[in-house]
């Protein structure tokens, strides 16, 4: 069978990596492999949760004993992953909407994976760590500045750890970039740009596979995302989806280790692509024709940190246009922008005046030790590898109940701009403060741990 074909492979180049493991501490992944199996919860086995239990079926070090999701289709489909990888049945849990505590009242679940629509997240998270589970959560974490401090609340009162599943930050040009930018070959840092620009007005999930298709139905005539995420275009005037473009550069500038955002300005455009787009695909008399669209197009947000450098993030997803996320990194020596479709690099003294170069050797020279060493084996996992480090990372650090590398107050920090961005496009522009989460803590926490 393909599957555990793939999978014994895997194990067994896994098991090769990791006993030649020579990597410093601070960049090996924590704690050794147990000899126990870690116990997996999936919440939400949709587009995203059914990734994660794919990947999570290619490794030896985990069962999975339970799966939560309200959709049939769903849980059967997860069920036929499970089986055809040779894992045991889990227990399911699809009787509502709330069957996920029962899900969470199973003594044997060591970590959850929540990946359900936004507005479950942080009640999804907190109750999970109330019940004591090492949490990962999909991106956002948060849709208010509340739920931000409910989840930090929850995990200083329980010690239960959460991880926000941001898995950008392992990309390789990303992970290359931040080798540049700690080795100081931008100098002292200035400016950043990134965001998440991403063409998301056809949407749909059929059969267990993606396909991007027009129409003009969200909602409950919608499929996956459709269903829940475009309701947000029509609510909400702010940046919805922040953490994609922010989370690389926080981590680049030690964001809440050492610096914080401080304050932030956004605007909006006019809305005007998904109306064009439910015309033209649905025609002027389709009922959704005559809604009123409250998120503009492009949502652009300023954010200062404390350590004086800024930051542009854009909001761009009903717009016709290919994929970027958009990174710019510029320091006192030099920049680079990089993403998919640009990759190029200027560093005074090095390349020639005033000229960009390409930026390949640049990034096989500061290719990240985690990329050298699992590189191979990431690429069987989604989304050119980034899904693997992110679901590794979170396994390694539930085996030994440490803080994951990206933890509740990044989560908090990096989705307050949700919140953020919607009072200040509402108020023209005026700079919103950010809440320290971590009350004052910053100043001395350790720096990411890939660092
Ligand atoms: N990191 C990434 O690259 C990436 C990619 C895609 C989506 N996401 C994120 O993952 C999350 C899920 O997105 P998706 O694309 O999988 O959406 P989806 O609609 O395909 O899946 C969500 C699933 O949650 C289930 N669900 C809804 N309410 C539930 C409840 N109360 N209890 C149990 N299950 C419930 C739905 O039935 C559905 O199967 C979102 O936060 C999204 O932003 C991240």
């Amino acid at each position: 069978m393909h599957n555990s074909h793939s999978r014994r492979d895997f194990v067994k180049h896994m098991a090769i990596a990791s006993a030649g493991l020579s990597l410093a501490p601070s960049l090996s992944f924590r704690g050794n492999l147990t000899d126990e199996k870690v116990k997996l919860a999936f919440i939400g086995v949709g587009l995203r949760g059914t990734e994660h239990l794919k990947n999570a079926l290619l490794r030896e070090d985990v069962d999975i004993v339970a799966i939560g999701d309200t959709d049939p289709d769903r849980i059967d489909l997860a069920l036929k992953l499970i089986s055809e990888a040779g894992f045991e049945k889990p227990k399911v849990f699809d009787k509502s909407a709330y069957d996920y505590r029962n899900l969470l009242e199973l003594e044997a679940i060591d970590g959850v994976i929540i990946s359900t629509p936004w507005l479950w997240h942080t009640r999804m998270a907190v109750d999970a760590m109330k019940a004591g589970k090492y949490t990962g959560l999909e991106v956002s974490a948060a849709n208010t500045l509340e739920e931000c401090w409910d989840l930090v609340n929850t995990h200083e009162d329980t010690g239960s750890h959460l991880m926000i599943l941001e898995n950008v930050n392992y990309r390789r040009d990303v992970l290359a970039v931040l080798n540049m930018v700690k080795q100081n070959l931008f100098g002292e840092m200035l400016h950043f740009r990134c965001g998440y620009k991403h063409d998301l007005r056809g949407v749909k999930f059929n059969d267990g596979k993606t396909a991007y298709g027009k129409g003009a139905e969200f909602g409950e005539k919608g499929i996956s995302e459709s269903k829940w995420r475009t309701k947000h275009s029509l609510m909400r005037n702010a940046d919805v989806y922040p953490t994609h473009g922010l989370g690389p550069v926080a981590a680049m500038i030690d964001i809440n280790r050492g610096n914080r955002f401080l304050s932030m300005s956004s605007y909006a455009t006019k809305s005007v692509g998904l109306n064009k787009y439910i015309i033209e695909n649905g025609g002027k008399d389709h009922p959704n024709a005559k809604l009123k669209w409250k998120q503009g197009d492009i949502i652009t947000s300023t954010i200062k940190t404390a350590n004086g450098e800024t930051i542009i993030v854009t909001h761009d997803v009903n717009s016709p246009r290919p994929y970027s996320l958009g990174f710019q990194v510029q320091g006192a020596q030099g920049l680079a922008d990089f993403d998919y479709h640009t990759q190029r690099i200027h560093i005074e003294g090095q390349s020639a005046d005033h000229q960009w170069e390409a930026m390949e050797s640049w990034l096989e020279k500061y290719d990240h030790p985690l990329w050298k060493k699992y590189g191979e084996f990431a690429t069987q996992a989604g989304h050119g590898g980034i899904d693997f480090f992110v679901l590794h990372d979170f396994v390694e650090a539930v085996k030994t109940n440490t803080a994951p590398s990206m933890d509740v107050y990044d989560a908090a920090a990096w989705s307050a701009v949700t919140p953020l961005s919607e009072i200040s496009i509402e108020n023209n522009g005026a700079p919103q403060d950010f809440p320290d989460f971590t009350r004052g803590n910053w100043i001395k926490r350790k720096p990411y741990p890939w660092v």
